[in-house]
């Protein structure tokens, strides 16, 4: 067998690099990482430069197609060693086929290691991760990562390739989706909760898989919003927006990085010794290895940054990168680059060091087939604590945007007319990039969740989510005029948002509108619910309708989710951590926008010549921060417990907030802070700091935050991360849109 040539191979190998004592069975345990890194010298020694090459080729097997282009060839190349991992072949049944492959008919038996997208779960299917970031809530999605790698991991993963750690802005990019939303300091907390779900705290632990931090870096400031395209923004704004959720997963031990796609001030990120060398390596320690996005090398040819796909692959192999995914450069190429003296072998042998290391800790050379588990898969998928999970996120995630005249709660005793294109709807509800999850069968529908609780309603589609004919709006009327009040499920599909899903129009798509206004006539109050991948143009519903409920896709318990919020049985308690535009022309905005020298408000300023629109207003439809609860909340002035701050001495503030309505209600209190003057202009607010707190009717609880000097620095004019002296404004509140009311001083000590 060849896993015993390895085995043989190695341990005389090893005779000379560890010494006898570690030739037990021991040796092979992936605890010592001394002993690690010996295993991997004595199998660098025995390796040729074919076999180390192998090690940095991953390719999509054909089970899934996340990507343009499909070679056929996979299992040849797998047979003859080109590989060291896989993506895109999933099941127990199939990974140890292919496994057996690697270990059994390669000279080495080197174990590949298994990737897959699980971006929002895998076969129980999350929020997408937009809709999750609204709970604001840390420890479920450190959760709902743990669930997803359980799942993923009891079908022969090993890796994931998230979180998406990518700040956006903007909205028309579909990929907005993926990831935690527009704020930097939110952002880097989700990115550790997601690495940590996913990796736990010992890779060697058969149900955690490798997380990979991605897309590296800037991917989410594509000009225009139009995925893939150009990125050019200052070093002062990448290392302050962009970085910081990349910087926090390497914190949190993520294991692995994916380049993206976009060239970043002209220069390829795939091809970037800058982000790859300098930053990645050098200043963070980072010590996985790094993956490009899908022929992301290849691509450099098209940017107009290499000659010719050699190039791409010596200017990729030489920034930093280890492992080439799908584009067969590194598999092609890199030999006759090694043999010109373009890439110098010791640079191979990095890349292969920090592949073979993971694979020690994942524990596949102990037993390459330990992920894959027939029964065991059988017993984790879809389990119902998992199902549970998921009603509870998705109840978490959903951000109520409007309720005039408090109509939701829904009464049991009402009669519902529940319309729109995504009532009935088990398809879209789990949203884009959903892994295995089923688009039938297993998801619940509104519908279905209405039917599970026994509502009084009637159900009429009216229309499809694009296109389609008004033919079916006259059932819908029918039904909603038989009604006390109507429930719209309406929104985009799941195909709208995700990769290669940019739109240039926020507005709902189809005749979803036009059903809408019909049903206006009627004059029943009307509840919309919506699922969307992105911040949505919603000017004309929130104008028309009397409520909004801001479900995104919401996941497999989805219906089960939204009907425990429309009738009661959870009272919302989500905000958005992203900012909803007037109109598509206000686009990029988000909370923490720069002042301008000719600020819309400004004292004296000719109301003509100041920074904004002639045919719409600055402020946002609806703020980043914002969502509103069944009950309400008053929040106290807050407290400092000093007017100065110095940089070895914090300061509190602690702010009372009352549940002032008649039901029980969380709120996410949140604290943001503005530096009035730097040597660098500074955003007009920051959140700095939040608190998720429950309170029961009529109770009252006292929020305290600490705020230290190093909360007050930023990237100055020398790239120096360091604060300056000077004041400071402050606020504590349940949204980003409100009034600053205390002030503190940051003196130089
Ligand atoms: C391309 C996507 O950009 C990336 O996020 C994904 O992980 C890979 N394809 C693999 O499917």
């Amino acid at each position: 067998m060849k896993k015993i040539h390895f085995y043989i191979a190695l341990t005389i190998l090893s005779i000379t690099f560890i010494g006898w004592n570690n030739l037990n069975v021991d040796t092979l345990e992936p605890k010592n990482d001394d002993l690690i890194e010996k295993k991997i010298d004595s199998l660098l020694a025995i390796m040729t430069i074919e076999e180390k090459i192998g090690q940095t080729v991953i390719y999509s097997s054909v089970e899934d197609v996340t990507g343009p282009i499909l070679d056929k060839n996979y299992t040849t190349y797998l047979k003859n060693g080109q590989m060291g991992a896989i993506f895109n072949a999933t099941g127990s049944a199939f990974t140890r086929k292919l496994q057996k492959i690697a270990v059994e008919e390669t000279r080495l038996g080197i174990p590949l290691i298994f990737g897959y997208d699980v971006i929002h779960g895998y076969k129980t299917i999350f929020p997408i991760p937009m809709g999750e970031a609204s709970s604001w809530d840390l420890e479920l999605m450190e959760k709902t990562a743990r669930i997803a790698a359980k799942e993923a991991s009891a079908e022969g993963l090993h890796w994931t390739f998230a979180p998406m750690v990518d700040i956006s802005r903007d909205p028309r990019w579909g990929r907005i989706a993926e990831g935690a939303g527009e704020d930097t300091y939110l952002g880097s907390l989700i990115a550790k909760a997601r690495v940590k779900g996913f990796q736990g705290d010992d890779l060697s632990n058969k149900h955690t898989v490798l997380a990979c931090a991605k897309h590296y870096a800037a991917y989410g400031a594509a000009q225009a919003g139009r995925d893939y395209h150009t990125v050019d923004i200052s070093l002062n704004t990448l290392r302050e927006t962009y970085l910081p959720p990349f910087k926090a997963a390497v914190d949190a031990d993520v294991a692995t990085f994916m380049t993206s796609f976009n060239e970043l001030n002209g220069v390829p990120a795939t091809g970037n010794e800058f982000l790859l060398k300098d930053i990645l390596r050098d200043e963070w320690n980072f010590s996985g290895f790094v993956v490009t996005d899908y022929t992301s090398i290849n691509e450099m040819v098209l940017h107009g940054y290499a000659e010719n796909l050699q190039h791409a692959g010596e200017l990729a192999m030489n920034a930093g990168v280890d492992m080439d995914m799908q584009g067969g450069v590194f598999k092609n190429h890199l030999k006759t680059a090694i043999d010109e003296g373009k890439v110098e072998i010791s640079r191979l042998d990095e890349a292969v060091r920090d592949v073979l290391r993971l694979k020690f800790k994942l524990g596949l050379f102990d037993d390459p087939y330990k992920y894959c588990n027939e029964a065991e898969e059988a017993n984790i998928i879809l389990h119902k604590d998992h199902l549970e999970t998921a009603r509870d996120a998705a109840r978490k995630s959903i951000v109520l945007l409007k309720n005039d005249n408090n109509i939701l709660p829904l009464n049991n005793s009402k009669k519902v007319a529940l319309i729109g294109p995504l009532a009935d709807d088990q398809f879209h509800i789990i949203g884009n990039w959903a892994a295995k999850g089923d688009r039938d069968g297993t998801a619940v529908s509104v519908k279905e969740g209405f039917e599970a609780q026994n509502k009084s309603f009637k159900f009429a589609k009216g229309c499809e989510i694009e296109g389609g004919d008004t033919k079916s709006f006259k059932e819908a009327i029918a039904v909603a005029k038989a009604s006390d009040v109507v429930v719209m499920v309406m929104g985009e599909s799941e195909r709208m948002s995700g990769e290669a899903a940019s739109r240039s129009n926020l507005k709902l798509p189809g005749l979803q509108q036009q059903l809408i206004s019909e049903i206006k006539k009627i004059g029943k109050p009307i509840v919309l619910v919506l699922y969307n991948g992105r911040p949505l143009n919603l000017s004309y519903e929130n104008e028309t309708v009397d409520a909004i409920v801001e479900a995104w896709f919401p996941g497999t318990s989805g219906g089960h989710a939204v009907t425990d919020v429309l009738y009661g049985d959870y009272n919302p308690s989500g905000k958005l951590t992203v900012t909803f535009p007037r109109n598509v022309g206000q686009v990029p905005i988000y909370y923490n926008m720069k002042n301008t020298g000719r600020p819309e408000d400004a004292e004296g300023a000719h109301s003509r010549y100041v920074s904004k629109y002639i045919d719409v207003e600055n402020s946002p439809l609806f703020p980043f921060g914002y969502g509103l609860s069944y009950t309400s909340f008053s929040y106290g002035k807050p407290v400092l417990s000093n007017q100065t701050l110095s940089n070895n001495q914090p300061i509190t503030v602690k702010t009372t907030i009352t549940n002032t309505g008649d039901r029980n209600g969380e709120e996410i209190v949140q604290l943001y802070i503005k530096d009035r003057f730097g040597s660098v202009t500074r955003p007009t607010k920051e959140l700095k700091n939040f608190k998720k707190i429950t309170l029961k009717k009529g109770e009252s609880q006292t929020v305290e935050f600490i705020i230290s000097a190093e909360n007050l620095k930023f990237y100055n004019n020398n790239l120096e991360f360091k604060n300056e002296p000077g004041d400071y404004d402050l606020f504590v509140a349940g949204s980003s849109n409100h009034e600053f009311t205390n002030s503190f001083t940051l003196i130089n000590n």
